[in-house]
């Protein structure tokens, strides 16, 4: 008899009581009923009451046009109270507290003035997904904790590797971004070169002694998380090699090749060349092909950081930007960047899937021997990570929504207006332009304003730091702050394809009618320390 059965028979001879009658009995004497989401009639019925009311309180905020309440640092750490007692407190007024302390203090990523960095509003369907994903609470650390999961990760990294031009296969896995993903095309790069050049196993025998000879080249202008992750992985920033860039931002191949040369006549062993297609700051794209040549000539390992300019991947018009890519040994791919996922959603792929034996460990409890042998897929031997979200669902769930050809537009949309505003800008006598857009990216400043007074270049770059201070603080507008060529300037990077080119204008007064306020503000200052000195 199947259990349905048994348990449909004693309920007949009164010898089990239903559900609901347990859990009436239980409330009482299982606190916990109330607060766990499970089966339990009135666990179902919490479960709907707050997604209400959370999703209302995300409506009445989605409502309020402000980009920022405008609360500095000291006045928001005053208004937050954690309230955190003894006692319990209802359910709906922890909801209020969080819209009000929470919520109504938080950015709006989707703001049209809110374009400080690569950090894009979300799509509808991927918060939907979030919903599913959280609820389930699935772990994609095992396949018994994960079963559909694992498998829809699976293919969709399959689908995944076959839109980057790799053979057909699921070597790679989700990650929390671009960082980690970096981390592990490092990390695979570093043990790949080690067991070759000096026959050793990282992962059970350690580095080797001379282990400081390893080098990795990337450019000047590749994500930070070169560094960090080296010194993670024990070399030290003293083994990133960053070389210098084009007049557009891009990898120098000609250094490029002195510098491998260089190295390898110091003796130093060359562990992967990172190559970025889409640099933090200015977008650029460095040349895949080129590099990819170079690496297979040199048998380097090359990994392509494509966190931002992989969303190109979707784009029938600037795919082609990313030709070469399908030669790197490892790819970084980032989803809470252009492809509009809430953090975190990243992936790494991976050429050859033997080299995920580098990293390969057994845990008796994920992915034993025997589930191994019998080819239950256990992700945890991928991942750097052990218990892990099922982000993959709202990509998917994104993909099939949007549909590939109308996300492709939505990339495109932000390169469009980027040159759109680039040329605006370079129109206008009070901005500078200061590299013609890549991606998204605009980097601009406010020129020395000389025909009401002259600032020292260490004032110029305060002005262009304070106008980005004080529309964030008034609430107008998030712009990013960062430094090119020894200049402090500001950056607009447009992912967010609801803007318009009439935002980005209103949005470029706003700089300029910041700055003069500022500029008066320092006209006012020295004119009274010029009376001040001839009195
Ligand atoms: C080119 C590039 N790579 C890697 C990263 C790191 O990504 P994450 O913030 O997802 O760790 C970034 C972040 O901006 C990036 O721009």
């Amino acid at each position: 008899m199947n259990s349905q059965l048994i348990k449909n028979s004693l309920l007949e001879n009164g010898t089990l009581t239903t559900s609901s009658e347990i859990q009436k009995d239980q409330l009482h004497s299982n606190p916990a009923l109330n607060y766990v989401l499970c089966d339990s009639d009135s666990s179902r019925q919490q479960y709907q009451q707050q997604m209400t009311l959370a999703a209302q309180g995300v409506e009445r905020w989605l409502s309020d046009p402000a980009l920022y309440s405008g609360l500095d640092v000291a006045s928001l750490a005053r208004a937050i109270n954690l309230n955190i007692a003894d006692e319990p407190q209802p359910a709906e007024q922890v909801i209020e507290q969080a819209l009000r302390q929470y919520l109504d203090h938080s950015l709006k990523v989707h703001h049209p003035h809110c374009v400080a960095h690569l950090h894009c509003p979300t799509l509808i369907i991927s918060q939907t997904a979030e919903l599913l994903m959280n609820a389930s609470n699935q772990s994609m650390d095992s396949w018994d904790q994960s079963p559909a999961a694992t498998v829809i990760e699976m293919k969709l990294i399959a689908w995944l590797r076959e839109l980057v031009g790799y053979s057909t296969g699921d070597a790679g896995v989700f990650t929390s971004g671009g960082t980690q993903s970096n981390l592990m095309g490092l990390l695979l790069a570093r043990d790949a070169v080690v067991q070759r050049v000096w026959g050793i196993d990282v992962r059970t025998q350690g580095l080797p002694p001379d282990a400081q000879r390893l080098r990795v080249i990337c450019s000047s202008q590749a994500h930070f998380s070169v560094q960090k992750n080296m010194a993670l992985l024990g070399l030290g920033y003293q083994s990133v090699v960053a070389i210098a860039c084009n007049a557009q931002g891009q990898m120098d191949t000609q250094v490029l090749q002195q510098t491998i040369a260089q190295l390898q006549q110091d003796g130093c062993v060359i562990a992967a060349i990172v190559a970025t297609a889409g640099t933090t700051d200015i977008g650029a794209i460095d040349p895949l092909q080129p590099i990819a040549d170079i690496a297979k000539q040199q048998a380097i390992w090359l990994h392509v950081d494509a966190a931002w300019g992989g969303a190109l991947l979707l784009s029938n018009q600037y795919r082609h930007w990313l030709n070469g890519m399908a030669q790197a040994d490892s790819i970084t791919l980032d989803f809470h960047k252009h492809f509009f996922q809430p953090i975190s959603c990243g992936a790494f792929l991976l050429k050859d899937p033997a080299h995920f034996g580098l990293m390969h460990y057994q845990a008796d409890y994920l992915n034993s021997a025997f589930d191994e042998m019998q080819g239950v897929p256990n992700l945890v031997a991928r991942s750097l990570q052990t218990t892990r979200r099922f982000d993959a669902l709202k990509l998917w769930m994104s993909l099939q929504h949007l549909g590939t050809a109308q996300f492709g537009a939505l990339v495109e949309r932000g390169i469009e207006l980027a040159q759109q505003v680039a040329a605006k800008i370079a129109d206008d006598a009070q901005l500078q332009l200061m590299i013609e857009p890549q991606l998204s990216s605009v980097l601009f400043r406010l020129n020395n304003p000389t025909d009401v007074l002259s600032l020292t270049p260490a004032n110029l770059d305060l002005l262009n730091q304070q106008v980005a201070d004080h529309l964030l603080y008034s609430g107008q507008a998030n712009v990013g702050v960062t430094r090119f060529q020894g200049q402090t300037c500001l950056k607009l990077t447009i992912l967010n394809p609801v803007i318009t080119l009439p935002d980005l204008e209103k949005l470029l007064v706003l700089v300029k009618q910041q700055a003069a306020v500022l500029i008066q503000k320092i006209k006012t200052l020295e004119t009274v320390s010029q009376r001040e000195s001839l009195s």
